[in-house]
């Protein structure tokens, strides 16, 4: 049955999934790497298409921005359509010196200033962590890839433009801001699904460097790549 907001019907969704912000990007990689992709969803126009990869049933959606956008869309996929495997593809703002601008980060964990968990479970910090499989493969395509790949914490953050000084726990190792890993997490173990989040720095939040839309082109090319090979690795 179609949700409020994910028209497809039962089946229509494989139980593997790419999930980018953008819905075009999302429409991007059907067309690029998806064979006979079928479109699922147009609903607020977040696309989400169905097809083949290498043989293997895919499914790539946009999700939007920020955690209650990516909850919504990641909670309806699990219980209502039954999806085993998400992958958050995205971009991030470094907070490490050596971490830089086209670096691919595989997020092991996520921080977060959400009070995603601490609704549900007041009296612990849970830390919100991604699915080791997953990670594993991830890095090592990516390593075989020639790709500059680091693994370890992110902060999902839920202001881009203010709120508490993420900054700082870049102290802690934290390699980068985003805004979606640690609600894909959590959900994860909520619903005891794999997920996992691999995410490009777009920008470097000390040093103020930024990436081309030609240099972000390429490196969200290869970033696709490495999610759905590790979608389909077993
Ligand atoms: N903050 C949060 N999310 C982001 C950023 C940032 O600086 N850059 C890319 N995604």
């Amino acid at each position: 049955m179609p949700t409020p907001h994910i028209e497809a019907q039962k089946g229509e969704i494989a139980d593997k999934i790419l999930l980018p912000g953008d819905p075009l990007r999302a429409k991007f990689i059907a067309e690029h790497f998806l064979e006979d992709a079928v479109q699922f969803n147009n609903v607020r126009g977040m696309l989400g298409f169905t097809g083949r990869y290498k043989g293997e049933r895919i499914s790539v959606m946009g999700t939007g921005m920020g955690i209650p956008s990516i909850s919504i869309y990641a909670n309806e996929l699990i219980t209502e359509y039954g999806v085993k495997k998400l992958i958050r593809v995205g971009t991030a703002g470094s907070i490490n010196p050596d971490i830089h601008v086209r670096d691919l980060v595989i997020a092991q964990a996520a921080a977060t200033t959400s009070a995603i968990v601490r609704n549900d479970f007041p009296a612990f910090d849970f830390p919100q962590i991604s699915d080791f499989e997953l990670l594993d493969h991830a890095y090592h395509i990516a390593k075989e890839m020639g790709m500059a790949a680091h693994v370890g914490n992110v902060l999902s953050s839920d202001l881009f433009y203010g709120g508490p000084d993420g900054v700082a726990l870049g102290k802690l190792g934290v390699m980068a801001i985003e805004m979606e890993a640690a609600a894909l997490f959590y959900l994860g173990a909520k619903h005891r699904v794999q997920t996992l989040a691999i995410m490009t720095i777009s920008d470097h939040i000390l040093t103020g460097e930024v990436t081309t839309a030609e240099e972000r082109q390429v490196t969200f090319t290869d970033m696709m790549k490495v999610g759905l090979e590790t979608l389909i690795a077993d």
